[in-house]
């Protein structure tokens, strides 16, 4: 495990994306896994601006981690609308080589097992991205997600229902499930970066990085990838 500990939230926004653009530089076509959250927010708008400067993303195949259950994608809160809006309407990538789950499938578990699937049929996750919940979820797996989990309906914990709930009109309107890429997909990636700022990812920073490898701490399994990177501000890092 590589931990890079910059100053500020800036700056670990600028390291996310030029690994990215490294990525894309040595292989064109490159399969990312994508994340959402706050975290990486920043990290898009510098690819954005990578992209006006000729980063060429025409190539590139894109998976999410996860969606909610119940909000189509045009839905504000859902997560195609957070890519559309943060990251794919800023750089040339086709929409058909952009896969997120559908939250709306009429049959989850075959939404599931179908985007699986065509994770493999792309070859395989090239590079990874991560943010971490506060409780060291990553995607959607919650404590106690087993890590032979590949993509699957999640019920989302109750800290994870209040963390998000900031970016909805009340706590009812949250949804308490999701599809979530499984801990086995994620370790499948060949490179992964997980990125954390603010005092609130200190703890589970900690537990990811120096404590026991179990199922309580998703990340944790982290430790045992062979080729990943965290990056993190100061405070995320305060505790290691
Ligand atoms: C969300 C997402 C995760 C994300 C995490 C942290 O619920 N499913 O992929 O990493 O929680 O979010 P934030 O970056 O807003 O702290």
């Amino acid at each position: 495990m590589k931990i890079i500990v910059v100053s500020d939230y800036e700056r670990m926004s600028e390291e996310v994306a030029k690994i990215v653009q490294a990525q894309i530089a040595v292989k064109p076509d490159s399969v990312l896994g994508l994340a959402t959250g706050s975290t990486p927010l920043g990290t898009y708008r510098k690819l954005v601006e990578m992209a006006k400067d000729g980063l060429d993303f025409s190539q590139v195949t894109t998976f999410n981690l996860d969606e909610y259950v119940g909000l189509a994608g045009d839905h504000p809160q859902s997560y195609r609308y957070y890519m559309e809006q943060n990251l794919f309407s800023g750089v040339n990538i086709p929409r058909e080589k952009t896969f997120i789950p559908n939250g709306t499938a009429a049959d989850l578990a075959a939404e599931c097992a179908a985007y699986e699937e065509k994770i493999k049929g792309a070859g395989g996750i090239d590079l990874q991205l991560l943010g971490i919940g506060s409780n060291a979820h990553i995607g959607f797996n919650e404590p106690g997600s087993e890590f032979g989990s590949t993509t699957r309906l999640v019920d989302l914990a109750e800290s994870t229902i209040e963390d998000n709930s900031r970016f909805f009109a009340s706590r009812e309107e949250v949804p308490t499930q999701a599809i979530s890429m499984g801990i086995k997909s994620i370790m499948q990636a060949k490179q992964i970066v997980l990125m954390a700022n603010g005092e609130n990812k200190a703890d589970a920073i900690w537990a990811t990085v120096l404590g026991p490898v179990t199922s309580d701490v998703p990340a944790s399994v982290l430790q045992l990838h062979p080729f990943v990177t965290l990056v993190l501000d100061e405070a995320a890092a305060s505790k290691l």
